[in-house]
């Protein structure tokens, strides 16, 4: 392992099917004023609102409501639950739904006892909270993000066409999440699988990176073989219950802060996938779909040993008397096979992206530099019109 870091995460998780048990204790720490958070209404099909309303009455709370958080949440719908969560004296924030969800509250809770614009402040300048923060609690129902224990939160604003993650420190990442799987399971197919392949980038963007021998890519590759093999039971029976926990912890620990130590970590699918999404509103991880495969194909040469070994570890490539480039493209291949056979969106045309978009979200794309390659404007361009399929 090179390089110096700190490892610490503060929240803790409830796993299982009996992992709602835990809410009513962990509501003994929190103030009487909860803000509960959610999206469309999945949670009212499927009777979690009224579980939850029930131990909130039980625990003595006062409940005001956010409801209607979207997809890819928006900056005039954050400003809007800022204003409830002022209104109601908010102690406590439980968020509870997907990654939407769980990002969105974590934007309230640096912003209701702040008096700048949430959007300038923490998503254009990138400025730390300096105000006392709300703290979170998760019930996670859609897996992929990470959000439950992480300090993530990507917000889009719709007016400028930006969509912009600002990964907080700790004192933001939810105190407690409770991990049922059970809840997943009413999940559409295509959000499913959408969320497989956002914990299989996850791992990607860390593991693309480095040269040196990483504790953390051997765990990496215990991570992605475990999710394909679960994936594949999961798209065949997307009620076994085994297959969608695995999917549900191995998302958690995709992105944790865990298998990013030492490593200095791509992210350019999520920066393409993110400008994507600020033009399209498309789902998060078919955004990723979409772009991956001609983004590594593009900057395998500049990888090629960490993608030799991507194919012999992750998809059990045979070695034997093969150059790296080989067996780089049979990786890149497998991997391209995985991803069909799951039912991914594999091009941007599908998602709602046409030809006079490209230099826009070319333009809303962030470069970062830790990958293989860094790309120039030119190079952002080439990738997104291989992507358009
Ligand atoms: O709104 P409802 O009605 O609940 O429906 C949601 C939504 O339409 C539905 N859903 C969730 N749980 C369900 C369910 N439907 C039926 N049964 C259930 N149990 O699924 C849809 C998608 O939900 P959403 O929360 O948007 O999905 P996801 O968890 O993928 O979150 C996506 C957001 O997270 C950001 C993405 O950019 C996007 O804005 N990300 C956050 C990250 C982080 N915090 O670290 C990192 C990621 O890379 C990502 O960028
Ligand atoms: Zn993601």
């Amino acid at each position: 392992m090179l390089g110096n870091f700190s490892y610490h995460n503060p929240t803790k998780l409830y796993f299982g099917e009996e992992s709602l048990n835990y809410l009513k204790d962990e509501m003994k720490n929190y103030g009487q004023n909860v803000l509960f958070v959610y999206g469309g209404g999945s949670i009212k099909k499927n009777g979690l609102y009224d579980e939850i309303i029930a131990i909130l009455k039980e625990c003595g709370k006062n409940v005001a409501e956010v409801s209607g958080v979207m997809p890819n949440p928006t900056s005039d719908k954050l400003n809007e639950g800022v204003a409830i969560a002022r209104e109601n004296k908010t102690d406590f924030i439980l968020a509870v739904g997907g990654g939407s969800v769980c990002d969105y509250s974590k934007a309230v809770s640096v912003s209701v006892n702040c008096n700048d614009d949430p959007w300038e402040k923490y998503f254009i300048r990138f400025e730390e909270p300096d105000c006392d923060i709300i703290p979170v609690g998760c019930v996670l129902t859609m897996t992929g993000t990470g959000s439950e224990m992480n300090g993530g939160s990507v917000i889009t604003n719709r007016h400028t066409k930006q969509k912009i993650g600002h990964v907080f420190g700790d004192d933001v990442m939810p105190k407690f999440s409770i991990l049922n799987p059970k809840y997943t399971m009413t999940l559409p197919k295509y959000q499913m699988v959408a969320g497989i392949y956002d914990i299989f980038n996850h791992i990607c963007e860390q593991y693309f990176s480095g040269e040196d021998d990483n504790t953390s890519d051997y765990i990496s590759e215990g991570l992605m073989r475990g999710l394909i093999h679960a994936s594949r039971i999961a798209v065949e029976n997307p009620q076994n219950y085994e297959a969608r926990s695995n999917i549900m912890w191995t998302a958690t620990w995709a992105l944790n802060t865990l298998v990013g130590k030492g490593k200095s970590e791509d992210w350019m699918v999520h920066m393409l996938g993110q400008a994507v999404g600020a033009y399209t509103d498309a789902t998060h991880g078919m955004t990723l779909a979409a772009v991956s495969l001609p983004y590594y194909r593009y900057i395998m040469p500049y990888g090629m040993k960490k993608f030799a070994r991507f194919a012999t570890e992750v998809w059990d490539i045979i070695r034997e008397g093969k150059t790296d480039e080989q067996l780089a493209n049979e990786g890149l291949y497998a991997m391209e096979s995985w991803m069909k056979e799951i039912g991914l969106v594999m091009n941007l045309k599908e998602l709602g992206a046409t030809e006079d978009m490209i230099e826009g979200i070319a333009d809303a794309t962030f470069i970062l530099n830790g990958g293989y390659k860094v790309l120039d404007h030119d190079e952002v361009i080439q990738i997104l019109k291989a992507s358009m399929g």
